[in-house]
């Protein structure tokens, strides 16, 4: 079942055209098929069709029946075909049926598709890879009055009424595409229109379909396609390619969203917003899905990948295409912050895992396994580094190359790097080593002082991981600079930090300094430049001298997590942490005290999955326990400045506007800090009350979580009751219950499960609560007698029949057993060999559970 990246072979058949009628029906929809086949050389190979839970009706190759063709659980085979010729298929499906979302599926009455990775193939017969490019014309026939909406990828052509009462729309796509590109959405809907003007004065109608009586959720998401659109034409001067754009909002999806040639089908949750259901974190997400979307229709769509072990082509590039668009339309330091953490909490603990892979993988059981942070946001950070490395120009100059190059073709990363490599006189070779290697290079600082001079030295290692046991050195832009305890910045003397970057090509390079009257201190990897390890011992003076005089906001907020780190593990072996520590503290923050962005960033402890980062072997309880009594003193201690600091901001009305956002999220964490003290339980239950908005009721809420149960139940109470009815923010109380922490947490869960909004066929509800649950409910999830553990399991057990892309999301924290000590390891692979041992357990969830026990 392996499927491996060196058995590539091109494919042996083209489908230059392809010609769908779909007839929509709950349990059977019928699909007709035309495709134009061409024999790719000269080779008698069978034709062979990715098909899977497909009823074949009808069979013809050009128009004469076939009868010598096998049809397999997953494959349509038909031998001695000609080199040329029209096959068509009629084939039944049942979308009311599809639970596991993945081809033509029902979600609330719509009818909606997701085709990526390989759900083209369980809706007609199809050589389903991307690198087989066709056009599209379809036609939609549907029920008049039930779906008077009929959607497909492309322009519509023509349109009109049958006899029985059903209608139909005629759909072209112009642009050759592979069939993970496909999409067809039926329903009916509210619509918001708008159209844009492209840099060379073409128009584009721009339309938004939501769900019936949510008009006014929209805007949002449709101000921010256009700024996308903009943004995309002034950065990289691309322009959209159709007369129409498309998005659609569904509640069922099992990802966040997908880039559908002129028509994106979207989570909901990434597209509806107004201030009073969504917080200003949920806008910021729509706004950065949707652009990451319609950046595709480039990085993805017009040059797409010649097969999926080459996801991060599209995938790396286009998150990182978002993040440069995010940061310009919020600001730099909290999106930098923000990714720094994805990497920091998820990556790094995926390369320390079973399912450890490079960004572009040489081994896959099931791809939508490989929709990883290693994929996507480590796929970002390699190509962070190239920009970094070739600079803002040298890197437009790669990207249009690359446009030149590969316009209309399905490639591989190698293509990307040496369109790069043509602009630049930097040797990529050393550099694309990235995409092949797996794990998290280490990287160490260490400092020696001989005779008049301070030398430093700098070197790198990659520890050994699951899939792969020889490292090699990388290719490492790092961020460097050296100061000492009054900020005075030094050069070292051969001049090998170049703009702040000290390019570390080999096993270590060692800089030497004139300096003797005082202890240098290194500043390491500004801006978080490449995506690796620092070990470097740093007292808490250093640190906090990095905090009061580095030049990057980065290490300065890094500083002061490191600081927080060493007070947490000083608790965590019965120590106390000194009073000139705290002293320090406390001056470090006040002087940043109307900071409002860096302070609410230095003002966030590190979470337990941060900590678990830098620990081994953890005992769960003693650091959780560390990690609370760090975080309940330091709210104690600075009780006073903490409500100062409250108190300081007062906002108007409520508006989703940088500033704003920066104020109101600087409170709530002030407030969190705050809510933890019994006395300001009045404080907490105030901002609830007077919030105008979701940001801010959500703040209240978080901050009674952290007091415990009063006045938390009465708050959630009155916010479950206020909001019954709808779903989105449903979700978050959902997600509240199952991470506050409590003796009878488990049948609480089991009690929230049973509650009438509450379904296991909607991924949204299943990862606010179980996901919620297994991936921040510490002390619950990591109970000591394994019931947390058992509980997902039976839960996995469960969803895994019905929707194997959700289960195998959520199986990734047992998976990371590695880092906890025996005692938890134990009992977390105890469940994972019960999942194992399941009768029919799909591949997703094999793959993912299976490598885990086998790794030691
Ligand atoms: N291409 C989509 C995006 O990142 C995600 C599709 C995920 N599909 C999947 N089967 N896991 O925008
Ligand atoms: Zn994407």
């Amino acid at each position: 079942q392996v499927k491996r990246r060196a058995d590539y072979q091109p494919p042996a058949f083209f489908i230059t055209n392809v010609e769908l009628t779909v007839h929509l029906h709950p349990h059977s929809t019928r699909v007709q098929s035309t495709l134009h086949i061409k024999r790719n050389g000269t080779h008698q190979h069978d034709l062979v069709l990715d098909g899977e839970q497909l009823n074949l009706v009808e069979i013809t190759i050009d128009n004469q029946t076939v009868d010598h063709h096998k049809v397999t659980d997953t494959a349509l085979i038909i031998p001695s075909v000609g080199d040329e010729f029209i096959l068509s298929t009629v084939c039944t499906i049942a979308p009311d049926s599809n639970k596991a979302l993945e081809g033509l599926y029902l979600s609330n009455g719509v009818y909606c598709t997701q085709c990526e990775a390989e759900g083209f193939r369980r809706i007609t017969y199809f050589l389903d890879r991307p690198d087989v490019l066709a056009t599209y014309q379809v036609t939609v026939h549907g029920d008049k009055k039930v779906l008077p909406t009929l959607l497909s990828n492309g322009n519509p052509v023509d349109k009109g009424d049958n006899d029985d009462g059903t209608h139909w729309v005629k759909w072209h796509d112009p642009h050759p595409k592979p069939s993970y590109l496909f999409a067809l959405v039926a329903g009916d809907f509210d619509l918001l229109t708008d159209t844009y003007t492209t840099m060379n004065g073409k128009q584009v109608a721009l339309e938004l379909y939501v769900d019936k009586g949510k008009l006014d959720r929209g805007q949002f998401a449709l101000d921010s396609l256009k700024r996308a659109m903009k943004w995309d034409e002034q950065v990289y001067g691309l322009e959209y390619d159709l007369e129409i754009y498309m998005v659609v909002a569904v509640d069922f999806f099992n990802m966040g969203a997908m880039e559908n040639k002129g028509l994106n089908v979207f989570n909901s949750k990434f597209v509806l917003a107004n201030p009073a259901t969504a917080t200003d974190e949920d806008f910021f997400n729509v706004e950065s899905v949707i652009a990451h979307e319609y950046f595709h229709n480039w990085t993805g769509n017009r040059v797409t990948c010649r097969d999926w072990f080459q996801l991060s082509l599209k995938e790396g590039l286009t998150v990182f295409r978002d993040q440069q668009f995010s940061a310009d339309m919020t600001s730099e330091l909290s999106n930098r912050i923000k990714h720094v953490r994805v990497i920091r909490e998820h990556q790094f603990a995926e390369d320390a895992s079973a399912m450890s892979h490079p960004i572009r993988p040489d081994e896959v059981i099931e791809m939508n396994n490989f929709y990883t942070v290693t994929v996507y946001d480590k796929g970002a950070e390699v190509i962070r580094m190239l920009h970094t490395l070739l600079g803002k120009d040298g890197f437009r100059a790669g990207m249009d190359e690359y446009f030149k190059r590969h316009d209309g073709q399905a490639v591989t990363c190698d293509d990307f790097v040496s369109a790069m490599q043509s602009v630049t006189d930097l040797n990529l070779t050393h550099f694309s080593k990235w995409y092949s290697q797996s794990g998290t290079p280490e990287i160490s600082v260490t400092r020696k002082r001989e005779g008049d001079k301070t030398l430093i030295t700098v070197s790198q290692r990659t520890p050994a991981t699951a899939d792969q046991q020889e490292k090699e050195d990388l290719f490492i832009p790092l961020g460097f600079s050296c100061i000492d305890a009054t900020g005075q910045q030094y050069q070292d003397r051969a001049g090998k930090v170049t703009n702040g970057i000290l390019l570390l090509d080999q096993q270590q390079i060692t800089l030497t300094y004139d300096q003797q009257e005082s202890e240098l201190i290194p500043v390491v990897l500004a801006n978080f430049s490449a995506p690796v390890r620092i070990k470097q011992s740093l007292d808490s003076t250093e640190l906090l001298a990095i905090f009061l005089h580095a030049n990057d906001d980065f290490n300065r907020w890094d500083a002061l997590q490191q600081l927080y780190d060493w007070c947490i593990s000083q608790y965590e072996a019965n120590q106390q942490v000194d009073e000139t520590i705290w002293e320090g503290l406390k001056s470090a923050l006040s002087s940043e005290k109307t900071n409002f962005e860096l302070l609410s960033e230095c003002l966030i402890i590190p979470s337990f999955e941060t900590l678990c980062q830098s620990r081994t072997n953890i005992n769960v309880e003693t650091l959780n326990a560390a990690r609370e009594q760090f975080v309940r003193e330091f709210a104690e201690r600075f009780e006073p400045e903490l409500l100062a600091i409250y108190q300081s901001i007062s906002l108007a009305d409520y508006h989703y506007d940088q500033q704003d956002v920066i104020a109101r999220r600087c409170k709530n964490v002030v407030l969190a800090h705050l809510g933890r003290l019994q006395q300001n339980s009045e404080l907490v239950q105030q901002h609830y009350t007077q919030s105008d908005n979701m940001t801010d009721t959500l703040g209240a809420l978080k901050a009674a979580q952290q007091g415990h149960s009063d006045p938390f139940n009465a708050l959630m109470d009155s916010f479950g009751e206020r909001w019954k009815s709808d779903p989105l923010v449903l979700d978050k109380w959902f997600s509240l219950h199952a991470t506050t922490e409590r003796e009878d947490i488990l049948s609480h869960l089991t009690m929230l499960q049973a509650h009438p909004q509450f379904s296991i066929e909607n991924p949204n509800r299943v990862r606010a609560l179980i996901g919620s649950f297994a991936f921040y409910n510490t002390s619950g999830f990591h109970a000591l007698d394994g019931s947390g553990y058992e509980y997902l399991t039976d839960y996995l057990i469960n969803l895994d029949s019905s929707n194997p892309q959700v289960a195998a999301r959520l199986v990734t924290p047992l998976t990371q057993w590695q880092r906890f000590n025996k005692h938890h390891q134990h009992k977390m692979k105890t469940q994972l060999a019960r999942l194992l041992e399941q009768e029919g357990l799909s591949n997703d969830v094999y793959e993912k559970v299976s490598k885990s026990l086998a790794y030691e």
